[in-house]
């Protein structure tokens, strides 16, 4: 009866003349959003970790989006976790913007992670609300931490240069304008994005923060420039690719004659797919002494902290490594493929 009514309040709001067709699941069911979600390595890593988190009976379930897909369809998703009770929660990808503004207003919490950074990530219940976090800002800056260490940019001067100014990017960026230790920060960030409009939303977001970071904002799709702009960087320098290039499209947002930065970092978001920022890092990494990171850590701090927040569980150190440990084996084996083009590799 309450379910009905909320049913019918939420489709008023829908303004048309349609119902939301929910369905009652049988066993508890997390969602995974995205687009292409049958092949993330999740699908095999989850029913692992169900079963160490004492919670086998948990399943799993893959809800493909069009990319930027209509709002009435962000909203039947959402529907369906709210209205039903064994629908426990959600990891949202690629749609954490189209999503939340598509579907705000069913939302009882909104976290400030989300409102600041205009995005839902995870969706969770509690107490009958319906809550919604943006968890990337946590995880990336788990993944990018380990990767760093402390007082990294203090330690060697580097800048940031991320390439993609999409949730991933923004996440970054939020992180370490978020750093309580000034030896943390970098003196100075470089975004780079191919259109205006995610520019233009990341400034605004920025100018709304007190930050001592120097922000530079680039608006560009030409990869020769863009191996300019990581050449004008200082050694030490960290350099991430979060366009998604390599993964969800072709190519690297920089050419194979781009030259890292000497004794820098550079961070592939990704764990699978061609991965050729990875591969034009990878054969730079004894010669200019890169460290050369993809996406797993980002993968497993993404995945345990939304499980974490759905199932109202602690994600300690010692359950994480456990919950790593248990995924290693299912981790794609990346094989660094020689770059004929790059100068080094002619040298
Ligand atoms: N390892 C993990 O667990 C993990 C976690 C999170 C995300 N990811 C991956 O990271 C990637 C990015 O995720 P996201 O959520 O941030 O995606 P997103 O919101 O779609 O953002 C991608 C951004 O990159 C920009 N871009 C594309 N090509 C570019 C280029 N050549 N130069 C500069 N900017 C470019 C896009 O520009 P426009 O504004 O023009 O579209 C967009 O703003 C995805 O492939 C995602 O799967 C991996």
């Amino acid at each position: 009866m309450v379910a009905d009514s909320l049913e019918n309040a939420l489709m008023v709001k829908e303004g048309v003349e349609m119902k939301y067709h929910i369905s009652t699941k049988k066993e508890p069911t997390f969602y995974f959003v995205g687009v292409t979600t049958s092949k993330s390595s999740i699908m095999n890593v989850f029913p692992l970790w169900a079963e160490a988190l004492g919670r086998p009976e948990i399943v799993m379930e893959g809800i493909d989006h069009a990319l930027h897909d209509n709002p009435g369809a962000y909203r039947r998703t959402v529907a369906q976790i709210k209205l039903d009770p064994l629908s426990l929660g959600a990891l949202v990808t690629t749609h954490k913007i189209d999503l939340l503004e598509a579907a705000e207003d069913m939302f009882d919490v909104l976290h400030p992670s989300s409102r600041i950074t205009g995005e839902v990530s995870c969706i969770s219940k509690r107490d009958g609300l319906l809550i919604g976090h943006a968890k990337d800002p946590l995880t990336s800056g788990l993944s990018l931490d380990a990767v760093l260490g402390e007082d990294y940019f203090a330690r060697t001067g580097g800048h940031v240069l991320n390439f993609g100014a999409g949730g991933s990017g923004k996440a970054i960026a939020l992180h370490l304008i978020q750093k309580a230790n000034p030896h943390d920060r970098p003196e100075r960030f470089v975004m780079v994005n191919r259109s205006k409009p995610r520019l233009v939303k990341f400034q605004e977001m920025v100018e709304r923060l007190e930050t001592d970071i120097a922000f530079e904002y680039i608006l560009n799709n030409d990869p020769e420039r863009n191996d300019e702009i990581m050449a004008g960087l200082p050694d030490g320098s960290v350099v991430i690719n979060a366009t998604g290039m390599g993964k969800d499209r072709p190519g690297s947002p920089v050419t194979d004659k781009g030259l890292f930065p000497g004794d820098g970092v550079a961070w592939e978001i990704n764990y699978r797919g061609e991965l050729d920022f990875w591969h034009q890092a990878k054969a730079q990494e004894e010669n200019r002494s890169v460290t050369v990171e993809d996406g797993w850590l980002y993968f497993l701090h993404g995945w345990t902290q939304h499980i974490a927040e759905v199932l109202h569980i602690g994600m300690d150190q010692e359950t994480f490594n456990r919950l790593a440990e248990l995924a290693s084996g299912l981790r794609p084996h990346l094989v660094p493929k020689p770059r004929p083009g790059s100068d080094l590799a002619e040298t």
